[in-house]
């Protein structure tokens, strides 16, 4: 089945340019960090730790990816709180096996997260890894709460983003990195519309249309 893999840092568009791409192609969409936070947000209504592993990947198993909400999984804390849990080799094994079923579905399917093009999909006929510099990340994050009526501050946004890339990047199983065959795009110079079209050139050419 074709899979376009879409990775890269939290807050660099990969969810907008993910979905555009799903609708264009026709193909089955995946925001695989739903199904992290999916799996936090579970713990945390249950008033269940955070930091056990077991418990947390039975929390995973039980995730339904028919039922995610990005409305209500995208609160800030419960996006810390997804982040904590993903370290966990348990949790990744399961999410994972949930991820490449939902991966097979025909006539193709668009995964974005951190580890589809190296872990859960290396075998996906194209590879993005979608990047943006710190600072355009938080600044974007930022406008969108005020946009949404929210409170933030600027310099806490840009410690978040910093914060969650060492925690995604650092970790050991499964971190944040370009797979070896990935088609880097920097969005930081980039509107959502450029970054579109530069994502469907590279798609087209990989797929041969
Ligand atoms: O993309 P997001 O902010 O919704 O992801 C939330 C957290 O989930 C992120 O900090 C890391 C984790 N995640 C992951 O480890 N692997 C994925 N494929 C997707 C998300």
């Amino acid at each position: 089945m074709l899979t376009i893999a879409i990775d890269g840092p939290a807050a660099a568009g990969k969810g907008t340019l993910s979905r555009k791409i799903a609708e264009t192609y026709g193909f089955y969409h995946l925001d695989t960090g739903l199904t992290y936070r999916a799996t936090a947000k579970a713990l945390v209504d249950a008033g269940l730790p955070l930091d056990d592993e077991a418990v947390a990947a039975e929390a995973a198993r039980r995730v339904e990816l028919a039922g995610l909400d990005r409305t209500v999984l995208s609160r800030h804390e419960i996006g810390e709180a997804a982040s904590k849990i993903a370290v966990m080799p348990a949790v990744r094994r399961a999410l994972v096996e949930a991820q490449r079923a939902f991966a097979k579905r025909a006539p193709g399917t668009v995964l974005d997260g951190r580890d589809i093009g190296t872990v859960v999909c290396p075998d996906a006929a194209v590879k993005l890894y979608v990047t943006a510099s710190a600072e355009v990340r938080a600044r974007r994050r930022y406008d969108e709460i005020i946009a949404g009526g929210g409170v933030a501050d600027y310099d806490g946004v840009l410690a978040d983003v910093i914060t969650r890339d060492q925690r995604d990047m650092g970790r050991a199983d499964s971190p944040l990195k370009p797979a070896d065959d990935a088609h880097l795009l920097d969005t930081s110079e980039m509107s959502i519309e450029a970054a579109f079209s530069a994502a469907r050139a590279i798609i087209d050419a990989a797929l041969g249309r």
